[in-house]
Formats: structure tokens, C-alpha cells, sequence
């Protein structure tokens, strides 16, 4: 029953990566469904070594009357427990979003966790899915040009996601000028994760679909399994109280 959504500014800042590991481990604490939601584009199949035959596309035309059986025919589970739904072939503007938002709803009900792979820099074409979302994370690099459009993405938010976004740096080390925690403060935002170039594991993810968290030598992967602990901190309690994810509470400062 919580939607997360993982965003980006700018292509290859590790948006994909971040989805795939997060829900790999979120599957050890309830049932996880990840959607791929880069039509044309999307690879977390790969990044899985999955290869479903069928999209979250082809259920937009029956989305009103969507039944477990229909889900069966088109997720792929990973061996972490992970379920998953590849993106489809057509491209992100030959998409019904409106029927895809509905889609959402109902897999949102179904589901402990539910994480969207968003597409990058498009808020435009899929700002109605926002409306779904309990958590963004915003997943970015530490050079300018990506922080400079992580800035103007984060504004671009609705105010009430705005308060429940987080920051995950990928790819930065002790040598970068500003740390990550600088960087979350310039840009308004709790810092979530900060997560280090890790080429060995991260190159054997990409070639050969083997998570990074299930790879305990690999820095991206344990820096993953922390996010996942800071995002249940952030919601644990809100079944009780019934209220928002408390993001803030759960940044790495806190
Ligand atoms: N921590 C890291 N260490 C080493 N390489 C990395 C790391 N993070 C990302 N990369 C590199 O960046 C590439 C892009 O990663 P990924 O596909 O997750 O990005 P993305 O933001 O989803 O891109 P897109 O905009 O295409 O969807 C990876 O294939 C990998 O080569
Ligand atoms: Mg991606």
C-alpha cells in the first residue's frame, strides 16, 4: 500500500538501478510489484534476467475488469520474491496514461510495496501518475548538469509529493567538492542514500542481470539495503495513525 516512485532529471544517473535493487530487498518485507514505466525505453527486465512476454500495457484495455488472473499472464517474479512488469514496446506518448493511472490504483490496493521506474524528464506526459505516488525519490549524479535538473524537477512536484520526496546521490565519493549531504540542503531535499560507483558489481548487474544486493561485496547494493530501511522507518506507524510517510524522520541527518 505504498507507491514509490523513482524519478530522475537526466538519463543513465542510475534510476533503473536504484528500482531494481530497492525492490528486490523491499520483496524480503512484503508483497512488491515494480512497474517499468519507460515505454520503449525500459530495460529492468534485463537488469532482472527476466524476460516476460507481455507488458503492463496490455492491460489498459481491460483495466476496468483486471483480475489475478490477468496479472498471472503478465508478471515475472525474480527470485528475491520481486514481482515485476516489463514496459511496453510503444513509445511514452502512444500510451493511454489515463488508463494506466486507473491500472495503478488497483495495483497499489494489491501490493505492500509499489515501485515505478519512472521515465526521465518527462512530468509533463505522466504528471497524473504523481497523483498515486506516496514517496518520490529523486535519484541523481553530483555533476551540475544533473543537479541543476534534479532542482528544476523537484520544484516542478505537486507541494504535497514535494514533502514526501527524497534524495538518493549515486555514483559520488569523498573526493567530490561538496558532500551528499550539502547537496541535499541546496537542493531542499532529506538525503536518503548515498551511494558510491561500484563498477564490479554494478557492470555484472547491467551484462548479466545479477542484482547488486544480492551481492554482499558490492557498496551500491548495501548502500540499497540501507534505503530500503530508511524508507520502512518512513512508513512504519502510518497504518496505525494513518498518516504520511514521515521522510524527513528517516534522512540520513536525522
Ligand atoms: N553506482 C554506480 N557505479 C557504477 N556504474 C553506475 C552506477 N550507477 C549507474 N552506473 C552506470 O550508469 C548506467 C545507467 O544506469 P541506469 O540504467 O540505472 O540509469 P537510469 O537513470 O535508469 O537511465 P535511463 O535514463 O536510461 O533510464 C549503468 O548501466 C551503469 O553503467
Ligand atoms: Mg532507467
Amino acid at each position: 500500500m505504498t507507491v514509490i516512485g523513482i524519478l530522475s532529471a537526466k538519463g543513465g544517473v542510475g534510476a533503473s538501478l536504484v528500482a531494481t535493487n530497492l525492490g528486490c530487498v523491499l520483496a524480503g518485507y512484503g508483497q512488491t510489484l515494480l512497474l517499468d514505466l519507460n515505454p520503449g525505453s525500459g530495460a529492468d527486465d534485463l537488469l532482472l534476467n527476466l524476460s516476460p512476454q507481455r507488458s503492463w500495457a496490455d492491460l489498459l484495455p481491460v483495466v476496468k475488469e483486471v483480475s489475478p488472473k490477468h496479472l498471472q499472464l503478465i508478471i515475472a517474479q525474480h527470485p528475491s520474491g520481486l514481482n515485476f512488469m516489463r514496459a511496453p514496446d510503444a513509445w511514452l506518448n502512444d500510451v493511454d496514461w489515463q488508463a494506466a493511472v486507473q491500472l495503478l490504483g488497483y495495483l497499489a490496493d494489491e501490493n505492500e510495496w509499489l515501485l515505478l521506474d519512472m521515465p526521465t524528464g518527462k512530468p509533463s506526459v505522466t504528471q497524473n501518475v504523481f497523483s498515486k505516488m506516496d514517496i518520490a525519490l529523486i535519484v541523481t549524479t553530483a555533476d551540475p548538469p544533473a543537479l541543476r535538473a534534479s532542482g528544476h524537477l523537484i520544484k516542478s512536484l505537486p507541494a504535497d509529493l514535494r514533502d514526501q520526496s527524497g534524495l538518493v546521490v549515486n555514483q559520488i565519493t569523498r573526493r567530490h567538492p561538496a558532500s551528499p549531504a550539502e547537496i541535499a540542503r541546496s537542493l531542499e531535499i532529506p538525503l536518503l542514500a548515498a551511494l558510491q560507483p561500484d563498477l564490479r558489481a554494478v557492470g555484472y548487474q547491467v551484462s548479466f542481470g545479477n542484482p547488486c544486493v544480492s551481492d554482499g561485496r558490492s557498496s551500491f547494493g548495501r548502500g540499497v539495503v540501507l534505503l530500503a530501511k530508511r524508507l520502512r522507518k518512513a512508513v512504519a506507524g502510518r497504518k496505525e495513525l494513518g498518516h504520511a510517510p514521515a521522510i524527513k524522520n528517516a534522512s540520513i541527518e536525522s
